[in-house]
């Protein structure tokens, strides 16, 4: 049987990096997209240039560096967003302008536009866009609260100017699998023009089913699928990659389609992405939670020995779970280490490797058996060089004889700064004693542990999310001490701030304008 190809569409650095907390920082977004380059995603939506310098800056950079995927930017319906979005995307091998407006009643009447005046403003943008690029996507944003009528009468306008892309965004994850199969069938059917276009669809997951929803699309005509690293995206996020495409590979016999992704390469990118983004995949989340291959109850273990087959409908190693190998100790050396990184995904260099070797000596030396997710916590961790705030030593007292307290010395700006703190609890004295070093009006809005491995030597991985005046930013650390793990993830919270403090402008927020603003 031929399968047809469906496009993979990546909105992580786009869509889910607009997801309140999600923000990254440059680097962290060169990276995924270095990633996901790899891994076979066919377009990168690498942000959306206008909304600030920063987008501005890694969307262009991405461009620049991507090997394979199309590179593409969002613009809004206006010839600023546009030129910009061309400016940052211009020199990528394959590039891409995404430009989109919101064509339901409700979001028709923001801009204030009547039908006829929407009609010619899409015309106009999308000629526009095209004239500066080959490639050129358009989404009705809201699609699927959009009267059918219009829809179809604006997806023609926008294939005339020449759109080569016509994506159907379920914007606030409103739609079902029968209608979503639907609505793509109808306007393939009823739109002149649309056997010469490729259809995308975008689902959201405020009901569930995004996922259902974008493969029922598929099913219905489209051929690219809009999804985001662990389902990552504003609300309740966007369809899942790992999702969509485990579940094309698995049910191709009854869904007859294939994708170019590498799927071995699915747990590496999901972890970066839970990390850098500060948003930590579910322990039962589909493909790439904790549990999604671990069988505990007495039954399935039985099962499973006998034949993996009776409760596994895909293997651990087909989404990169390295199969159970030996822990490391304190007597592994550099070359062990090396090949144990290489097994996990992991291609250092030499100087990367060094440091992560320091940082495996010293936890070898607390904890007997290091496993391969304290390899990857430790391959994680995060202390960059340009950090103003850095953890130099703490000593906390507590027990039930009060009071919790906390002797630090922290680097502020290359100066050692050193305090006591006391309180509720020696997380909360900590917390303290970084606040009386570094006084910030900060409000802690989430503070989560868990643990990497089993055992009660296991290391506790922290994130942490903050928030001041509307800037939103997370932290993450990982050590077999709690106390520790916890204050390094709220100082990387505190960093990671004090960017995005830096980078906010008069006139912008911290995300630049709100994708959903109009001219
Ligand atoms: O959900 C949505 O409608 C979007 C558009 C900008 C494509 O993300
Ligand atoms: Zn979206």
């Amino acid at each position: 049987m031929t399968k047809d190809k469906v496009l993979i569409f990546d909105t992580t650095l786009r869509d889910g990096e607009q997801s309140p907390g999600a923000t990254m920082s440059h680097a962290e977004k060169l990276e995924i997209a270095e990633l996901l380059d790899d891994m076979g995603v066919d377009i990168i939506e690498a942000g959306f240039p206008i909304a600030s310098e920063g987008d501005f800056r890694a969307v262009s950079e991405i461009a620049q560096r991507a090997r394979t995927a199309t590179i593409c930017g969002l613009a809004r319906a206006n010839y600023k967003d546009i030129d910009r979005c061309w400016e940052a995307v211009k020199h990528a091998k394959s590039p891409r302008i995404h430009t989109f407006i919101g064509t339901s009643p409700l979001h028709r009447a923001i801009p204030n536009l009547t039908m006829d005046e929407m009609a010619e403003r899409i015309h106009d943008t999308v000629t526009h866009a095209r004239n500066l690029c080959d490639n050129v996507q358009w989404s009705p944003m809201d699609a699927t609260r959009t009267e059918q009528d219009y829809l179809c009468r604006t997806v023609e306008i926008a294939i005339k100017a020449g759109a080569t892309t016509i994506n159907v965004p379920d914007t606030v994850g409103y739609t079902a699998p029968r209608e979503s199969a639907d609505l793509i069938r109808m306007l393939i059917n009823k739109v002149p023009g649309a056997d010469n276009v490729i259809f995308a669809t975008h689902c959201h997951n405020d009901l569930g089913m995004a996922t259902a929803n974008s493969l029922a699309a598929v099913e219905g005509g489209a051929r690219q699928i809009e999804c985001t690293i662990n389902g990552l995206g504003e609300r309740a996020g966007n369809t899942a990659l790992e999702e969509v495409v485990m579940a094309l590979k698995v049910r191709g016999d009854i869904m007859p389609f294939e994708t170019r992704i590498d799927t071995t390469k699915i747990m590496n990118i999901s972890r970066r992405v839970a990390t850098v983004s500060g948003f930590a995949v579910q322990f039962n989340k589909a493909i790439v939670g904790k549990n999604a291959f671990a069988h505990e109850s007495g039954i399935h273990q039985d099962g499973m020995l006998k034949n993996a087959e009776t409760f596994e409908i895909m293997r651990p190693e087909d989404v990169g779970l390295a199969g159970t190998s030996l822990p490391l100790g304190k007597h592994s050396g550099r070359a062990a280490l090396r090949a144990k990184l290489a097994e996990l995904g992991f291609d250092l260099a030499d100087n990367q490797l060094l440091d992560v070797f320091v940082r495996f000596k010293d936890l070898a030396d607390r904890k007997k058996e290091v496993y391969d997710d304290d390899l990857i916590a430790l391959v994680h961790q995060n202390d960059a060089a340009e950090d103003r705030l850095k953890l130099k030593s703490l000593r906390v007292v507590c027990g039930t004889e009060g009071p919790q307290t906390a002797d630090m010395v922290m680097e502020v700006d290359g100066s050692d700064v050193k305090t006591s703190a006391t309180g509720d609890g020696p997380v909360d004295a900590a917390f303290n004693a970084v606040k009386s070093i570094f006084p910030h009006g900060a409000h802690l809005q989430l503070y989560q542990v868990s643990a990497v491995t089993e055992g009660t030597d296991a290391q506790a991985t922290v994130s942490v999310r903050m928030e001041e005046e509307g800037r939103i930013a997370t932290g993450q650390s990982a050590d077999t001490d709690t106390v520790v793990a916890s204050t390094k993830a709220y100082i990387n919270a505190l960093n990671r701030l004090l960017v995005r403090r830096a980078q906010s402008q008069p006139g912008y927020d911290t995300k630049g304008v709100s994708y959903k603003d109009t001219e």
